[in-house]
């Protein structure tokens, strides 16, 4: 299974796929990284292990369209199966998203649908649950909503703030995606209305 991985940030997720790639525990090759932000820490990661990475810095383009276009370039040339969000902090358009049906993977660090957008651990805090925990799912046009790969919950702590909680989630979320990434590589597998069905 090819994957392109798209990143805004720190890379943690893309490293934990890239390591389940090594240790032989994901038949999947990453095919390229591609960063909306150019100082991205898992930009300079992915070109640490030495993969095909592109900085595609989205203020240097007039419109969010102009910018999809060019990441829709570079994807075609690189031909994945999958694009797995790991971080990527841009809202995808409809088009982008309709092009890539079913094929797109975003990962979010909270019980979905519980707590989409930004700062979900904050939210979470914030209101008082008990549990929470991280979402893979398939990417829809909607906000953090589309049909659902794995989920892995963890407890909130009293003592909890937003980045406690985060770094708990975020455990979760390294062998979430994995598994989300090797159920979709080694499964047969459909999407019937809000449901994915592993056969
Ligand atoms: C992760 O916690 C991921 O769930 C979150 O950004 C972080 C990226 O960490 N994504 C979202 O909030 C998407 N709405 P990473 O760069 O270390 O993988």
């Amino acid at each position: 299974m090819r994957v392109a991985v798209l990143l805004s940030g720190r890379g943690s997720n893309f490293q934990a796929i890239h390591e389940a790639i090594a240790r032989g525990e994901l038949p999947a090759q990453i095919v390229c990284v591609i960063s909306n932000r150019p100082d991205a820490a898992g930009l300079q990661r992915a070109r640490d292990y030495g993969y095909a990475a592109h900085a595609i810095d989205h203020k240097l383009f007039a419109s969010r369209a102009a910018h999809e276009t060019e990441v829709l370039r570079v994807l075609d040339e690189a031909r994945p199966d999958f694009i797995a969000l790991a971080g990527y902090m841009r809202l995808l358009g409809a088009e982008f998203i309709a092009r890539w049906r079913n094929r797109i993977v975003n990962i979010h660090p909270s019980l979905l649908p519980a707590f989409p957008g930004v700062d979900a651990q904050a939210q979470a805090v914030a209101y008082g649950v008990k549990v929470s925990g991280c979402t893979v799912h398939l990417v829809d046009e909607q906000l953090d909503a589309g049909p659902i790969l794995v989920q892995r919950a963890v407890p909130v702590h009293e003592d909890d703030d937003a980045s406690t909680l985060a770094a708990r989630i975020l455990s979760q979320e390294h062998a979430a995606y994995v598994e989300a990434l090797r159920s979709l590589a080694t499964r047969a597998w459909r999407v019937e209305g809000r449901r994915v069905v592993f056969s």
